[in-house]
């Protein structure tokens, strides 16, 4: 195994009756919070009401941003930034999906930041993140862990980019991790984000490097756990034991256990933020669609020992045969997508041949030339694996 430093700050507070706890850490910063949320589901589902009233309680003054949608652009955060400034708040509290979670880790950077948010996430005209607001989650969609990772993904449709971006000092100091606030996402949704914990632990998994047998058991952990629950979350959404264990297995899938020790480069989220950039598709949708492409694409004597191990150990496939193995194991994994009500094909998202060939390229610029992935791929490999998705 690699060496490595593992630190991951983010206290969480998980279950059913923690909300009363938030304005207590809050107050350690501050009285005045800026809480940021999306286009209304917390309004409809009772997480406003919770989360409003417990920071009422404790005594804080609200300042809110409401509005960020699914692939959060960075419109919002430079309404974030404004309202927090007009508002001098002292702490910034998402309280969404990974969209309103990312889009507040750049309102907290770009707070003490004089130029546009958008050179934070390019990191043009020398944009340094040196300071942040400090900043609190309440997560109510389990998919992109954001919750207790450092990064932030954020669009800027006048350059039709979705951006990466991160940086330690805009992680939650905190996050509130109720699996009940989950039971009313909707089964598209709810699928999507199942495709999306998936696809961080398989970019994690999925390296030719053996060492870190423990990390790679606790991933086929979090693969099975979604496997095994994610139907059952579809057929009863209440269902606590499976809202519970899919949200936690979210959390862990990116917050840097699994990838410790071992070498890791992710290769399907790249291909994936350009469909996003050009279609605005649901992210983990984009993901199930491009995974068993790529793992078809990748396959070779050397990829297949660690596929076939993931469908023996996620799938309980039997076969003896490396190859065929590997080969059932991606076939299984595509079933699996199909089986949770994922569509399939590009075309069933609205994308057709057009911009293949510009989202290839563009993919190889963000990736600086080349996807060093579990195989490293070029601009053809990305253009191939979107034809076949087609
Ligand atoms: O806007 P509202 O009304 O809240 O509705 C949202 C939104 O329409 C809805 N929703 C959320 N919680 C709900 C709910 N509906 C009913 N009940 C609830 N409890 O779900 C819709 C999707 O929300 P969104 O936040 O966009 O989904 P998700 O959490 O999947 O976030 C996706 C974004 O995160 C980025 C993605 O690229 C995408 O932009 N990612 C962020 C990462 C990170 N920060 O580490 C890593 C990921 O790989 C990913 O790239
Ligand atoms: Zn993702």
């Amino acid at each position: 195994m690699k060496d490595f430093i593992y630190h991951n700050p983010t206290k969480i507070f998980f279950g059913t009756d923690h909300a009363h706890r938030i304005a207590e850490e809050i107050k350690t910063y501050g009285d005045s919070v800026l809480m940021v949320y999306g286009g209304g589901s917390i309004k409809t589902n009772g997480v406003y009401d919770d989360i409003k009233g417990a920071l009422l309680d404790g005594g804080l003054t609200v300042t809110e941003l409401s509005g960020v949608q699914p692939n959060p652009r960075v419109a919002s955060a430079r309404e974030g930034i404004r309202l927090a400034r007009d508002n001098q708040v002292d702490f910034v509290l998402a309280v969404g999906g990974g969209s309103v979670i990312d889009c507040a880790k750049l309102i907290c950077a770009g707070f003490y930041y004089d130029g546009d948010p958008w050179n934070i996430v390019t990191k043009g005209h020398g944009a340094k993140v040196e300071r942040a607001l400090p900043l609190g989650s309440v997560l109510t969609l389990s998919a992109t862990g954001s919750e207790m990772d450092s990064g932030s993904v954020i669009t800027n449709p006048d350059t039709q980019e979705k951006l990466g971006w991160g940086t330690p000092l805009v992680q939650p100091k905190f996050s509130l991790l109720n699996p009940a606030y989950t039971n009313s996402v909707n089964p598209w949704h709810t699928a999507a984000g199942l495709a999306d914990i998936m696809s961080h632990t398989m970019e994690n998994y999925f390296t030719v490097y053996d060492d870190a047998f423990m990390q790679d058991s606790f991933a086929e952990g979090i693969l099975k756990t979604c496997v095994h629950y994610g139907p059952v979350a579809l057929q009863e959404p209440d269902n606590y034991e499976a809202r519970s264990n899919i949200m936690w297995a979210g959390t862990w899938a990116i917050n840097g256990l699994i990838d410790t020790g071992k070498p890791t480069a992710w290769s399907v989220h790249p291909m994936e933020h350009e469909l996003s950039a050009f279609y605005d598709i649901t992210h983990g949708v984009g993901l199930a669609i491009l995974t068993p492409r790529w793992l078809r694409h990748v396959l070779d004597e050397t990829t297949a020992p660690k596929i076939a191990r993931m469908g023996r150990q996620v799938f309980g496939l039997v076969e003896s045969d490396t190859m065929k193995a590997a080969d059932a194991a991606i076939d299984a994994l595509y079933h699996f997508f199909e089986s949770i009500g994922i569509p399939m094909h590009l075309k069933d998202v609205g994308i057709d041949d057009t911009q293949l060939e510009a989202m290839a390229a563009a993919c190889l610029v963000h990736t600086k030339g080349t996807i060093h992935g579990f195989v490293d791929m070029n601009e053809e490999d990305v253009l191939e694996i979107y034809k076949a998705c087609l």
